[in-house]
């Protein structure tokens, strides 16, 4: 069953370059892209370890309208920021890219021209907005209006952000110019869409029945992509920052960004392979059927990845299409989710600032936690306990222990073994299958594990030690000693290699303490590596205990951040056209008591409240369930529009009402209730 492959190409998304990257982005696609890579590097196989910014896009623009200066000025600075915290936390890119580049522009523009000359897109003209005094059409994102399903003010003219509904934004109501605030017009337009629809079976096919051992996660959201039905997506955008759609009479238009985006992984491949002919040719990289692609990526990123980029590349013809594509969840930074524009996140910069030396922590904080199946929390705490507790307490104090006692007993030379004893034999059977086990993990992207197989390496050696005791053990049999410590230095080097897709830096450290020059992935187990007789080098500690006041230093960073966005300046939307009393004497305001109130399966921001409103009970739907655990609802007693139709949701749910609810500048929702107790179904007035 098992497919051999000759060459595996890995590829990571290509970051927006319009801000540095923060923990999430570590966690999330670099550092299990490049444990994967330098795995197989070690592992002596062919690879290539794709990376680059994504430069095109609507952020940008926005971005360089706001700093007053042009979209290239942004994406010069942000691309290498990012290359540089890339670089500093070892991510070790074959090549580190971008999308403006010239080579990129050329093969975007090429793969979009083969794609139209073969009239694989389909032409549809359709009636967009545009704002006449800007002279412009509007992207999704630039638009915003009331969503026609929850009656939010704000929402995005591709997503309603409160109920979670996907929009068009055609659907909005009174949609405006989401920078000036200007109303706009439709205007006739044409552009080309990748026709997803007909290549819909042959993706039911590919993914739902040849890619079932993807992850759950992965494969779950293909499915109900599927479920739903693909629909044709436009591959173009009456833009002026990206790469013009190369055919004649297209100005003004640019390709789409997600059309281009993932092209990068080609461009980058092919500026890599042009500079350095003994790679091969980029060509093998992608069309040679023995090459395998896997692409790193969140989880935000799946339906790009494992839908429209195949479909592009099917539709093209000559590529390979991806084998597998790790997706993961999503990190929260302290609990709550990191975010750019409240500046909730660790930056990698700063990170390096004030923890300087520390890449190997951060990236076994970030593995240990890797929000692989579900999202996970990242805390300061949790970071101080793995550093002291685990770093430093059992890998290295087990390394310091082997090789300070081989410096002070036998002047840093690997001393004789002699004869084992039942425990000795017992530690070293642990390391027989060490490498079956953790090669069973890394190849099955299953990092997390891997880590705490590694770590559990360290454990034995700690274990057998301290057990041992040799620094009592040489006063009364100095000859066992030999045993013991010998021993614990091949532990020592099986540790190195281990750990070298995870912790290269230390990994680095450890090797040149123990002067290992030799180094292969197919040595691990192997219980001789460092022979009789071999002088090592001075050792230093391989990590250090992280004390209170640093951690504290970091949560009132956090705290501080908290602080100055709860007291920034909140610009209250603009109060809507005057109405009159009767207009308002039409609404039936009514307070209801809550009766009971729960998830809705499968629509994550709904909740589903039963309520009393003083005549009947009644169901009423909300987009709140990322504000409210529905245990803390339940008996309170919230204002709801009790005389608006009756709505029904997809899932053929109807909701009874609206309850009323505030949102803040943050997006965050309270549910509106009365200050004391009052009867279910007193009116509002
Ligand atoms: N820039 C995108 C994001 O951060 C990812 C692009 S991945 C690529 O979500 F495939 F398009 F390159
Ligand atoms: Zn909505």
């Amino acid at each position: 069953m098992e497919k051999k492959f000759k060459r595996t190409l890995v590829t990571s998304a290509l970051p927006y370059a319009n801000g540095p990257v923060h923990i999430g982005h570590l966690a999330g696609v670099y550092v299990p892209a490049d444990i994967y890579t330098r795995y197989l590097r070690l592992k002596g196989e062919d690879v290539l370890f794709i990376g680059g910014s994504d430069e095109h896009g609507v952020p940008v623009t926005i971005r360089a309208k706001k700093e007053g200066c042009t979209p290239q000025d942004v994406v010069d600075r942000y691309h290498n920021i990012i290359k540089q915290s890339f670089e500093d936390f070892g991510i070790s890119f074959d090549v580190y890219s971008r999308t403006t580049s010239a080579t990129h522009h050329q093969v975007a523009s090429d793969f979009f021209r083969k794609l139209y000359d073969e009239g694989k897109f389909v032409e549809i003209e359709s009636e967009q907005y545009y704002d006449e005094e800007a002279r412009q059409f509007l992207t999704d994102r630039n638009i915003r209006g009331e969503c026609p399903r929850c009656h939010h003010a704000n929402a995005y003219g591709d997503q309603c952000e409160a109920c979670g509904s996907t929009l068009s934004p055609d659907e909005l109501i009174n949609p405006v110019n989401a920078l000036t605030g200007n109303p706009l017009v439709k205007r006739k337009t044409t552009h080309w869409y990748l026709p997803l629809d007909q290549y819909q079976q042959w993706l039911e096919q590919w993914i739902l029945e040849e890619h079932k051992e993807w992850r759950p996660n992965v494969y779950g959201q293909c499915k109900s992509w599927l479920d739903t039905g693909l629909k044709p997506r436009a591959v173009t955008r009456d833009l002026d920052w990206g790469i013009p759609v190369p055919v004649e009479g297209a100005d003004g238009k640019v390709l789409y960004v997600w059309f281009d985006a993932p092209i990068g992984y080609i461009s980058n491949t092919k500026e890599l392979c042009d500079q350095h002919p003994e790679l091969g040719s980029w060509e093998t990289w992608w069309k040679d059927p023995e090459s395998r692609l896997i692409h790193f990526i969140g989880k935000d990123n799946i339906v790009f990845h494992c839908i429209v980029f195949p479909t592009m590349l099917k539709a093209h013809g000559e590529y390979n299409l991806p084998d597998n594509v790790p997706a993961n969840e999503f990190l929260n930074l302290e609990n709550d989710k990191i975010s750019t524009s409240r500046n909730w996140a660790v930056w990698l910069n700063e990170y390096l600032v004030d923890m300087p030396g520390k890449q190997d922590v951060l990236r076994y904080v970030l593995t240990a936690n890797a929000p692989e199946t579900k999202d996970n929390d990242f805390t300061w705490k949790d970071y101080q306990a793995r550093n002291n507790n685990e770093l430093v307490a059992v890998y290295g104090n087990f390394v310091n222990r082997a090789l300070q006692l081989t410096q002070k007993y036998y002047n840093g030379i690997v001393p004789q073994c002699g004869e084992l004893t039942d425990t000795d034999k017992a530690t070293l059977a642990e390391f027989k299958d060490v490498k079956d086990r953790l090669e069973s993990l890394l190849d099955n992207f299953k990092f997390r594990e891997a880590l705490k197989e590694a770590m559990n390496l360290a454990r034995i050696g700690n274990k057998y030690i301290a057990d041992e005791e040799p620094w009592k053990v040489i006063k009364t049999d100095p000859e066992r000693v030999k045993t013991v410590i010998y021993i614990s230095l091949q532990i020592t080097a099986n540790l190195a290699i281990a750990f070298e897709p995870f912790l290269p830096f230390s990994s680095k450290r450890l090797r040149e303490m123990i002067c290992m020059d030799e180094f292969a992935w197919n040595e691990l187990g192997n219980t001789e590596l460092l022979p009789t007789g071999k002088q090592l080098a001075k050792p230093s500690l391989l990590f250090e205990k992280i004390e209170d006041d640093v951690i504290q230093a970091q949560i009132d960073k956090l705290n501080a951040t908290k602080k100055a966005n709860e007291e920034a300046q909140y610009i209250a939307e603009p109060v809507k056209d005057c109405i009159e009393y009767d207009d308002f004497s039409k609404l039936d305001i009514r307070v209801g008591t809550v009766l009971e109130c729960e998830r809705v399966p499968k629509m994550k921001k709904l909740l589903k409240f039963r309520i009393d409103d003083g005549l009947q009970k009644r169901t009423i739907v909300s987009g709140i369930a990322q504000f409210y655990e529905p245990e803390q609802l339940v008996g309170k007693q919230v204002l709801f529009i009790a005389n608006l139709a009756p709505r029904q949701f997809k899932n053929g749910l109807v909701s009874e009402g609206m309850i009323l609810s505030a949102e803040d500048w943050d997006g965050n929702i309270s549910v509106t209730t009365v200050d004391r107790k009052v009867k279910p179904g007193s009116c509002i007035s």
